[in-house]
């Protein structure tokens, strides 16, 4: 590759990266917190209830002796609930497999409930430096773009060969965060300001649609939508397990809600909502198995 695409990249990252607060950090925990939040809810918003979370629970053992329901009330407003039962899992995991002590590889991290290979990836580089290779949505976009070109989306494997070929020996933390963060700022899904990318020059894509720039009016190449954050919307299953778990986080701690009580408020709630109990039974039972909440015969609470 063009050898001077790491500093070009990473100056530019020092220059206009966004100063964050997990970036000052090279806590395992703090980073896992940091990269769990940043899964589905964006930076803008992650910012003060990452900040909070670490008052709260400012290591892994404070965060594994916690009753579950607190951290779910926490998580209030975040969305995806699963995350916050998942963090603790981990945190739990860590303290009983590992002595407290966080692993330092990916393949050790990945067996931390709830870590997958981006979050792994992403807790070896950012907590111990390590130079490794791994792509969320942004990272993948500037890739593909940068080496593949032609809007091309690769496969998995040839993504993470691609990050793994690219990183530069000694600075995988500046490139891996610069490189996130130049698809966050620059390089974005829909409008991409090339004008302001410090890799332009030397981009796969850019050099196509130089070449060939699309037809105003008569549409151009075809574009690849970027990946939309689904949202809650009434009516679905997630939308209403989410409505369950505020009605519980709105009950005294410890105190179950009955199924009638339940079943009145979702239907104050969405003028839709379906009415037959073994629905509401079954959607309590989901929420049971994945840790959210506790159920018996008196209705259902935070674990
Ligand atoms: N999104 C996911 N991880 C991130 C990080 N470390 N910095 C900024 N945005 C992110």
């Amino acid at each position: 590759m063009d050898t001077d695409i790491p500093d070009r990249l990473i100056d530019w990252f020092r220059q206009h990266g966004r100063d964050l607060p997990w970036r000052h950090s090279r806590d395992p925990y703090a980073i896992l917190v940091a990269e769990v939040m940043l899964q589905q809810t964006q930076v803008d918003r992650v910012v003060p209830r990452y900040l909070a979370f670490l008052d709260a629970w400012p290591d892994v053992a404070a965060l594994a002796a916690t009753p579950t329901a607190e951290i779910i009330r926490f998580w209030s407003g975040l969305g995806y609930n699963r995350r916050a039962v998942n963090l603790q899992r981990a945190a739990q995991w860590v303290i009983a497999e590992c002595g407290g002590a966080f692993p330092r590889d990916v393949a050790s991290l990945r067996r931390l409930p709830g870590v997958g290979a981006y979050t792994a990836g992403a807790i070896a580089c950012f907590a111990f430096e390590a130079d490794v290779a791994f792509a969320d949505t942004n990272i993948r976009r500037v890739l593909e773009r940068q080496w593949l070109g032609g809007g091309a989306a690769g496969r998995d494997a040839t993504i993470q060969q691609l990050a793994e070929r690219v990183v530069p020996p000694g600075r995988g933390w500046w490139w891996n965060q610069a490189i996130m963060e130049l698809g966050a700022l620059v390089c974005t899904a829909r409008a991409p300001a090339c004008q302001r990318c410090p890799i332009a020059a030397s981009c796969a894509d850019y050099a196509q649609r130089r070449a060939a720039p699309p037809l105003i009016g008569l549409g151009g190449a075809p574009q690849r939508i970027a990946e939309r954050r689904s949202t809650p919307f009434a009516g679905s299953r997630r939308y209403y397990r989410g409505r369950v778990l505020e009605l519980l986080r709105a009950a005294p701690p410890g105190a179950p809600v009955a199924y009638a009580i339940l079943a009145q408020q979702l239907a104050g709630a969405a003028s839709a909502a379906p009415t037959d109990p073994d629905w509401l039974r079954q959607l309590v039972a989901d929420l049971a198995r994945d840790g959210l909440l506790v159920a018996d015969d008196a209705g259902a609470r935070l674990p």
